[in-house]
């Protein structure tokens, strides 16, 4: 039941989910693709995650598709094409591309026609791959259309704070903070909303290891250009009304308001043990409140397009 998707505010949108270890970010990815394509948008998920392998199964697709690493020329530690953005700022060339003409072995359908691409592991790499900041200039950079429309892109990271530093943010228009009940959740969520401050207010990168006065330039440019102007935050894995009152009151007192919640379930932990699609319909339920609520702000404020 596709509608128009002129209508859809979310449509193109690029939004990263973050998080420390194990908060819940794939699972709201998981989540959140099935909402938006119960919504009727076109939804692709970059997993950018380079040590996980689980996310392709919880979409229910059954064989993942090969890394885009290897589609852009493999990492720079093996010879490869892709560098590490923190050396090497500049664009990714060519990562701007149409599904239509795309090899199918570098994405995978879900039987609900989420279109999953795996930015690469570093896993297959051997020992001794060296880092996986390629991996997160492909997260950054990889850009997708079908039929020349962008889709909703949801970016899954890899846990913490590394590819947040590495500039993961400036090609994304939203970020989600996956917020679990632990002290350093919350301390990572007044983290990145420092970051996400610093960069609307055109704070520049670490650029000090940089010889080639052009690189500085690119870093500070994708930092000045970057256009992400929503970061939300969402409470995960919460046993009780207790243990949520803390959460949001810590969360306050660092000036953050979470958009929704999800309480910790049996059926969604059972999931992740036998690698099949989650089955939470209270937590769909709330994901999906949560998407129309941001939907409505999007449109009452005229955002996006
Ligand atoms: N709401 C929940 N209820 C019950 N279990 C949950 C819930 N959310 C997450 N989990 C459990 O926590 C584990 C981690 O969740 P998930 O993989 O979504 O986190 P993550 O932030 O992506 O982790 P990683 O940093 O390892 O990628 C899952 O294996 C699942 O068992
Ligand atoms: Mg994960």
């Amino acid at each position: 039941m596709q509608i128009g998707t002129s209508k859809l505010p979310w449509m193109g949108k690029r939004i990263g989910m973050f998080g420390k270890g194990g908060a819940g970010k794939s699972t709201l990815i998981a989540l959140l693709a099935r909402a938006l394509r119960e919504r009727g948008y076109p939804v692709c998920v970059l997993d950018a995650d380079s040590t996980n392998l689980g996310l392709f199964r919880i979409l229910g697709v059954s064989q993942p598709p090969k890394p885009l690493m290897e589609y852009f020329g493999g990492m720079v530690f093996s010879g490869g094409a892709v560098t590490c953005p923190v050396d090497d700022p500049m664009p990714l060339a060519a990562a701007e591309i149409d599904l239509e003409v795309l090899q199918p072995e570098y994405y995978a359908r879900s039987p609900n026609g989420i279109i999953l691409f795996i930015a690469g592991k570093i896993g297959d790499q051997g020992p001794g791959a060296g880092c996986d900041g390629p991996v997160a200039k492909v997260a950054r950079d990889f850009r997708v259309y079908i039929h020349g429309e962008a889709p909703v892109t949801l970016v899954d990271f890899k846990a913490g704070f590394e590819d947040t530093a590495r500039g993961a943010l400036t090609s994304l228009d939203a970020a989600i903070v996956v917020v679990d009940p632990t002290i350093a959740s919350i301390e990572l969520a007044a983290s990145m909303k420092q970051m996400v401050e610093q960069i609307k207010a055109d704070v520049l990168p670490a650029t000090a290891h940089l010889e080639n006065p052009d690189l500085v330039a690119w870093a500070n440019k994708i930092f000045v250009e970057a256009s992400i102007d929503q970061l939300w935050f969402v409470l995960n894995r919460v046993q009780n009304a207790e243990e949520e009152e803390y959460l949001r009151q810590r969360l306050k007192e660092k000036g953050i308001e979470p958009i929704g919640v999800i309480r910790q379930m049996p059926s969604i932990s059972y999931a992740w043990l036998k690698g099949t699609p989650i089955e939470a319909n209270d937590a769909l339920m709330e994901v999906q409140n949560i998407l129309g609520r941001l939907e409505n702000a999007e449109q009452s404020t005229g955002g996006g397009g």
